[in-house]
């Protein structure tokens, strides 16, 4: 970017995974970025591995499903870094069970993290980003939004992504404002290491099983999506908005 002053990306679950990834690809072009997570702490790596790469990084605290923490780490970033106008609604959390054996808390926390989560951070973003009539949100889905067995609460939460996803792209399209999707298969995270060691399967012959069924025979990384978070925030992306696009080497999840 040609700017003397770099536009600020926050990326909520950012201190590991495929946030991290994606704080540090958008660090490296160009943004100043906000790592975000549940607690600053664990934001220290991600900070640190964007600030020995010459980028420019801020560790926030938060957790994106309470509205008041919410707000203050946007005020912080926009006071500290600059008007948030790049948000990526990254946070996410499991909690499978079948139907049968599902709690209401685990109904409620994948809700309340993924759904108003992404919520309550857009509403406080998006000012800035019609302030400043450029904006640029993505939100993470899941191919388990098409049903995964175990994933009720999971599936709903993704599912229901992908109709927030369109429904801001039409309200803040005028203001210069994208809204997409991005629905991974399986990546190989701490998320899908937590799966394996639930079903009682070593994470080495999960990821094997996986590849198996996966058309470019391996699972996805972290770097795959961020590659694509990449494309969606660029200035030449500005005509592509309300999408979904399955990250999830092939056509099928
Ligand atoms: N790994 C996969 O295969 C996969 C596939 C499809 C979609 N996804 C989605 O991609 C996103 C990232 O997944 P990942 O595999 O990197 O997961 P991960 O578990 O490795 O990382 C998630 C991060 O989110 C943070 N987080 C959780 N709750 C939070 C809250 N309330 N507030 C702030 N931060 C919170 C965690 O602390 C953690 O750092 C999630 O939304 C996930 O649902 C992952």
């Amino acid at each position: 970017m040609s700017e003397a002053t770099p536009r600020v990306a926050i990326v909520t679950g950012a201190a590991r995974g495929i946030g991290a990834a994606t704080a540090q690809r958008l660090a490296a072009d160009g943004y100043a970025v906000a790592v975000l997570d549940l607690d600053e702490a664990n934001t220290k790596e991600t900070v640190q591995a964007i600030e020995g790469a010459g980028g420019t990084a801020l560790g926030v605290g938060a957790d994106v499903s309470d509205a008041e923490q919410v707000q203050a780490a946007v005020d912080r970033v926009a006071a500290e870094l600059g008007p948030p106008v790049v948000l990526i609604n990254n946070a996410g959390v499991t909690r499978d069970n079948m139907l049968f054996k599902m709690t209401e808390v685990d109904w409620d926390v994948v809700m309340n993290v993924h759904l108003r989560g992404a919520f309550l951070m857009a509403r406080a973003c998006q000012k800035y980003m019609v302030d400043a009539k450029f904006g640029r949100i993505v939100n993470l889905s899941s191919v388990s939004a098409l049903g995964n067995r175990g994933q009720a609460n999971y599936s709903t939460a993704k599912a229901g992504l992908q109709g927030f996803t369109k429904t801001l792209a039409i309200e803040l399209g005028k203001f210069g404002v994208t809204v997409n999707a991005i629905a991974p298969g399986f990546i190989q995270t701490e998320m899908t290491k937590a799966t394996a060691e639930r079903m009682g399967i070593a994470f080495e012959d999960f990821i094997k099983g996986a590849a198996s069924q996966i058309p470019v025979a391996r699972v996805g990384q972290p770097e795959d999506i961020a590659h694509l978070v990449s494309f969606f925030v660029s200035e030449g992306a500005g005509f592509v908005s309300g999408q979904v696009v399955y990250a999830a080497g092939g056509p099928r999840a």
